[in-house]
């Protein structure tokens, strides 16, 4: 095979990166002859303790292949046909990923307005006191992304505050942590400090965009919820047949804390875009930027130029904000190229 062009590195999304050379290099180490197919080999078996000893003996990790998947079978597993989701109205659940809740599991979500990309309790609140009884459907999950899709994190005392609120009213926690690593990067605490001691009960976790090739988990943390889950992934067509190579990745992902220093690197180099971009006279930076995405607002009619210098998606073309994001290959240099380009379309 020949080796294709492929597009230069850019801000686009954490998605377009390659993968890390140690995910690859766990890959090609598994292809050493059969295995049960299924997750019933030893690199599974192996991965599934690891995961327990990042996030505690009760949890129990099934691998998946997309965030998306993992996001709707995790969920599924929580709710009742007449229970419903609450998230942000920026949640990935809601906003991306097509009504595959929805059309999948057959759960409504209840969106709310955010600030920041953040819930609280006071948010939630009204929603519990309806009063339509039967005739609605009962709020029962309060999913939050971590870090949120605007960028910000939520703190340790966050989650807790949030967690607690569940809990006294009948309620669970679900966590989309498709970038969970650069929110332990950005907290600089344990992944469990703010999910399974923080009172999450299903968490989404992610690899997919910090150096995997392909792979992902729902982590459960309360036991009752995980019985047939298996039944409700191969159901929902998200049973890996040759799971031992998503397996491979997640323990190479934790060897030696790879998954941290990725992440890390991909937030200090939205830092360093950030604090760049700051200098630009007619650029915004509109939520604090705590992981890997820098949201910028852009004079309109600078846009596409813009992007035929180097390509980023709008995340608003109504307010012409943009999300950049970085990742675990993201290099200075890059930003020391793309930032010039941005100050000669915009200063002229
Ligand atoms: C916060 C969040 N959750 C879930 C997903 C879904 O991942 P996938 O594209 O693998 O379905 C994404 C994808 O970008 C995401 O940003």
């Amino acid at each position: 095979m020949k080796t294709l062009k492929t597009m230069k590195r850019s801000f686009a999304s954490d998605n377009n990166a390659g993968v890390h050379p140690k995910i690859l290099d766990a890959i090609i180490k598994a292809n050493n002859g059969d295995c049960i197919a299924y997750g019933e080999d030893p690199y599974t078996k192996e991965a599934e303790k690891k995961f327990k000893e990042v996030f505690g003996e009760n949890a129990e990790a099934f691998f998946t292949p997309t965030g998306t998947g993992t996001n709707v079978i995790g969920l599924s597993a929580m709710l009742k046909p007449y229970e419903a989701v609450v998230s942000a109205e920026t949640a990935h659940i809601y906003a991306d990923e097509c009504g595959a809740l929805e059309r999948v599991a057959g759960n409504k979500i209840l969106p709310l307005k955010t600030t920041d990309g953040k819930l609280t309790p006071e948010m939630v609140a009204p929603l519990l006191k309806e009063g339509h009884g039967e005739h609605a459907v009962i709020p029962k999950v309060i999913s939050i992304t971590q870090p949120t899709e605007l960028g910000t994190v939520y703190t340790v005392s966050e989650v807790k505050t949030l967690a607690e609120f569940a809990k006294k009213n009948n309620m669970l926690v679900h966590m989309d942590g498709a970038r969970i690593a650069n929110a332990a990067a950005h907290l600089g605490v344990p992944l469990r400090a703010f999910t399974s001691d923080a009172g999450v009960d299903v968490l989404s976790f992610g690899g997919t965009k910090n150096g995997m090739m392909e792979g992902e988990a729902v982590v459960f943390f309360d036991n009752t919820l995980s019985k047939n889950f298996k039944f409700i992934r191969k159901q929902s067509g998200q049973l890996i047949s040759k799971m031992r190579f998503v397996s491979a990745q997640f323990l190479a992902y934790f060897e030696n804390d790879l998954w941290l220093r990725n992440a890390k690197h991909a937030n200090e180099m939205a830092q360093l875009l950030a604090s760049e971009a700051k200098k630009i006279k007619g650029i915004e930076i509109v939520y604090p930027v705590e992981a890997n995405a820098v949201f910028v607002k852009l004079p309109k009619e600078k846009i596409k130029a813009l992007q035929e210098k180097s390509f980023f998606y709008m995340w608003s073309e109504d307010s012409g904000i943009a999300r950049w994001m970085t990742h675990f290959a993201t290099t200075e240099e890059d930003v020391f190229e793309f930032i010039p380009n941005v100050r000669k379309v915009l200063e002229g």
